[in-house]
């Protein structure tokens, strides 16, 4: 796990967007897996800014959500998959078709699950995976006490992410409590995975999932077993970090050449 520490999220926005950059020279055809949260936005901003003035293109891409809430109207502002498209999506060339997320509003809402995790390996992978960390140290929405090797499937949220969440509702009574989230053990298949981590209510987390022992308490501590995981966090979110300044040397003795 390579940790890179910033001084501001600003900061991590080149760093990131540099990964899809070389990534989309290398592989235009590449599978994206793209999150919500507050998070990501400034990584998509910079994205479309490089679609728009230096033709980065999607035009060959696909890309799963990871996750979607259940029983948001189609088009609901904060459904995942009116988000994405809103803040990232639609403002490049992606082909109609090639954005995909979970069916929140599925009858059979576990074949769903089942058939989303389908295809996402029947797509060959995911290359790059964006995540965030909720301030209980979930990704997507694998809320403590998630099996480390989950797939796919239908989750209850708990009252914390309902109420950290509660700010883009007009009120907490408007979170849903039921959510369709890839698994832990279907984030661990990304082939390179990027988790970003904001702000001091972070901390405790990216402390605990980073340096702490691997255990579903903590399920971005599963990261840990990952062959390609870059953590970018801001210097509020790693205040807690024990090897601050390692991660700080490492990084900034790494060779020009070599890219996250
Ligand atoms: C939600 C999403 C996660 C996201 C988390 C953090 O619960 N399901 O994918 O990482 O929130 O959100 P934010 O980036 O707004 O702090």
């Amino acid at each position: 796990m390579e940790v890179v520490i910033v001084d501001t999220p600003t900061d991590a926005v080149p760093i990131v967007a540099d990964a899809y950059s070389k990534l989309l020279t290398e592989k235009p055809d590449a599978i994206l897996g793209l999150a919500t949260g507050s998070t990501p936005l400034g990584v998509y901003k910079e994205l479309i800014r490089r679609h728009k003035e230096q033709g980065l293109s999607f035009a060959q891409a696909r890309s799963f959500n990871l996750d979607e809430y259940v029983g948001l109207p189609e088009g609901h502002p904060e459904a995942y998959a009116t988000f994405i498209r809103r803040e990232f999506t639609d403002q490049v060339d992606f082909r109609p078709g090639a954005v995909k997320g979970p069916n929140g509003l599925a009858e059979d809402l576990l074949q769903a699950a089942i058939d989303y995790d389908n295809e996402i390996v029947d797509s060959g992978g995911i290359d790059l995976q964006i995540l965030g960390i909720g301030s209980d140290g979930h990704i997507a929405f694998n809320e403590p006490m998630s099996s480390l090797g989950s797939r796919t499937r239908l989750k209850t949220l708990t009252e914390q992410t309902r109420a950290d969440n509660a700010r883009f509702f007009d009120s907490i009574d408007g979170v849903p409590r039921l959510c369709l989230t890839q698994g832990i053990g279907t984030i661990m298949e990304a082939r390179h995975i990027v988790m970003l981590g904001f702000g001091e209510n972070k901390a405790d987390a990216v402390h605990a999932c980073i340096e702490g022992p691997i255990m579903a308490k903590w399920p971005a501590s599963a990261l840990q077993l990952h062959p390609h995981t870059t953590v970018v966090v801001d210097e509020a979110a790693a205040s807690r970090l024990e090897e601050h300044d390692y991660y700080k040397t490492t990084w900034s003795k790494k060779p020009d050449w070599q890219s996250i």
